[in-house]
């Protein structure tokens, strides 16, 4: 079976593991809506090939991704169901393999939360994490309201959302976001040796255990992401995202005080 992404998400097929990569340097890899639509197409054709066993998300050597597109949240903001955004986050809830991460550099926002969906996320020990919703006049998104409190602790998950501050790797581990940490840019050596491992185990032993691990919490996520989504496209359209991503665009701090 061919992969036929983007060329800004390469999808690769190594042996038995399919490496979805968030490729766009110049930005940061931030995500815009076309590589939302192939990652999700991505996630969704693996599903059906037997040859994938384990799938790996890996960014640039030196970011993850910077996060969504502060454009598209203009440009194109999330409508429904079937918009690329809300597409990817429901085949990453809907994805019937291990799915790994390999984190080098900054994860910004989804580059952060995305890692909640993952069976096993690699950090390289400089990486950076940031969830910078409120900060851009936003609120959070990827079913992190149900999934941050539940690894982190409800104070930890305040923290990160509502001070909006990044926060470093040895952070992430504690906070359960990320598995292990390892030396600078070797995150992926780490994540391809474990999808490595998983690959060579019984493929029918892995799905079952898998979907043990995921099924309890299967719907409370994706009532989750709807509940959300309908916040966000409200915060999306409110005057403290205008200024938010006005001062995005114009490389400036956001100034919230005349709203109440
Ligand atoms: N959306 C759109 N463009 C983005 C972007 C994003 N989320 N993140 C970075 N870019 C763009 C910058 O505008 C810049 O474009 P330009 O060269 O055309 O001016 C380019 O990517 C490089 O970004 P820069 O800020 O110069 O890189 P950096 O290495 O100094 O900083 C970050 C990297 C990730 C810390 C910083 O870019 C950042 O904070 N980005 C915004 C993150 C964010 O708020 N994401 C939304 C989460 S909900």
């Amino acid at each position: 079976m061919s992969y036929t992404a983007s060329a800004l998400v390469p999808v690769s097929l190594e042996g038995n593991i399919l490496v979805i990569r968030m490729h766009r340097p110049e930005k940061r890899n931030a995500l815009n809506v076309e590589m939302y639509g192939a990652m999700a197409q991505a996630l969704q054709q693996a599903n059906g090939d037997p040859q994938v066993r384990v799938a790996v998300i890996a960014g640039e050597p030196d970011v993850f991704s910077a996060g969504n597109d502060i454009m598209d949240f203009i440009g194109n903001p999330p409508s429904d169901e079937n918009h690329p955004v809300m597409q990817f986050l429901f085949a990453l809830t809907n994805f019937e393999k291990p799915l790994i991460a390999a984190v080098n550099g900054m994860a910004v926002g989804i580059g952060t939360t995305l890692l909640l969906h993952c069976d096993l996320a690699y950090a390289s020990e400089d990486a950076r994490f940031h969830l910078p919703f409120v900060n851009l006049g936003l609120c959070p998104e990827a079913a992190s309201s149900l999934l941050l409190p539940m690894r982190a602790g409800s104070h930890r998950a305040a923290e990160a959302i509502l001070l909006g501050q990044p926060f470093d790797a040895a952070t992430a581990l504690a906070w359960g976001i990320v598995n292990r940490l390892t030396a600078p840019g070797k995150a992926e050596e780490a994540a391809m040796e474990a999808a490595a491992r998983i690959a060579q185990q019984a493929p029918a032993a892995i799905r079952a255990a898998r979907q043990l691990l995921r099924e309890p919490l299967r719907l409370p996520v994706q009532d989750t992401l709807r509940r959300e989504a309908a916040a966000f496209v409200g915060r999306l359209s409110s005057p403290e995202a205008a200024e938010a991503f006005q001062a995005f665009m114009q490389r400036r701090a956001p100034d919230f005080s005349q709203f109440s």
